[in-house]
């Protein structure tokens, strides 16, 4: 008898296991299928500006948009994250330096990234926000690609990208940003210019660089991924419903909330909203406290 309950219960842990098995191959095929899949856009074209204004605006927007947090200080690329689980995942060199971008990479490559989320091969940019940066008015986008084209080339070679199985099985649940270029209405053509007057409206169209981690509805939610805090409701019904814009102001470039907790950059990157102007913290104040 016992012998029976025994053989049963290892066929049933040994069927768990194929099932594991199985369903992790299946998740890890689909999302191969996906990440190699060639994607075709029509090639776009935009005047790029040489003045140094736009060249001192697309500066801003490289620090304020955390390019640098991901692609390091100086664009030159960064292992961005490189364990058994996750795996190793990789922002490339933005520089013309070795293991930098081709020197064929052109205006319409530099869209087809920052729209499309896509290589210059048509191939998905694995973990590029470019859900994000596809909303950038034409104005700003050419401001930002005036600049990442003039700075210095760094030699810098990286390793290729290889995701570990809690990357695979996240990505597979929509839990994880993997792919912009499954997210992005392709058809959506560009603003030409953002609402630059300081109040809500600027608020709304900075608050896009917020979403990705805070929500769409900016009510926060879950952690990104394990080991990581959970993220809060940024709205007036969270703790900055409570604080004035003054001490708005003072989180988002100390890093400290009037509460006394002490935010880190790895969770909640203070370091890039410290780059904002005080005039983009009050819009961006404004527009949070304008959501219920
Ligand atoms: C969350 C991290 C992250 C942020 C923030 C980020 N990138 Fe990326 N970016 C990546 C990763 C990762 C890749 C490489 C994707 C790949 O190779 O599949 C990438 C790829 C790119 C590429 C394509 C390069 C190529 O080899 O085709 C461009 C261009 C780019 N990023 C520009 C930017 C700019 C400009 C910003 C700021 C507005 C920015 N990125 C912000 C992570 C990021
Ligand atoms: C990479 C993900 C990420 C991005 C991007 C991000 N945040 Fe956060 N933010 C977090 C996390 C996670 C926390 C909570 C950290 C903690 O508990 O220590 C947080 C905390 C905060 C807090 C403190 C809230 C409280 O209740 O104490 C404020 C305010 C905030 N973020 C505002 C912003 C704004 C504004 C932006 C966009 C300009 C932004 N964040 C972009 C992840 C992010």
């Amino acid at each position: 008898m016992i012998r029976k309950i025994f053989k049963w219960t290892g066929i049933f842990l040994a069927g768990i296991v194929l099932a594991a098995i199985s369903t992790y191959t299946y998740m890890s095929v689909a999302m191969k299928n996906r990440m190699t899949k060639t994607y075709v856009f029509e090639k776009e074209i935009i005047e790029i500006p040489t003045d140094s204004a736009a060249i001192a605006r697309g500066k801003h927007l490289v620090a304020i948009k955390g390019c640098q947090d991901c692609h390091g200080n100086n664009l030159e690329g960064k292992v961005m994250n490189d364990d058994g689980a996750i795996g190793r995942l990789v922002a490339g060199n933005l520089t013309h330096g070795k293991g930098g971008l081709p020197a064929s990479y052109d205006v319409s490559d530099w869209l087809a990234a920052l729209r499309h989320g896509v290589h210059q091969d048509g191939k998905p940019l694995l973990f590029m926000p470019s859900h994000e940066t596809t909303l950038l008015s034409a104005q700003d986008m050419a401001a930002l690609i005036a600049y990442c084209r003039q700075i210095p080339k760094v030699d810098n070679t990286l390793p290729a990208n290889d995701l570990g199985p809690v990357a695979v099985i996240m990505s597979y649940l929509g839990k994880m940003p993997l792919l912009s270029v499954e997210k992005i209405d392709h058809n959506k053509p560009m603003v030409a210019r953002a609402d630059s007057t300081e109040g809500a409206a600027q608020g709304k169209y900075l608050a896009v660089s917020c979403s990705g981690c805070h929500r769409e509805n900016f009510k926060g939610g879950e952690p990104l991924a394990p080991g990581f805090p959970p993220v809060p409701d940024i709205t007036r019904t969270g703790h900055v419903g409570k604080w004035t814009k003054a001490q708005f102001i003072a989180t988002l470039t100390s890093g400290k909330t009037p509460e006394g907790h002490v935010l880190k950059n790895e969770d909640m990157p203070w370091k890039m909203t410290a780059q904002y102007t005080r005039g983009e913290l009050s819009s961006l104040y404004d527009f949070l406290q304008s959501i219920q």
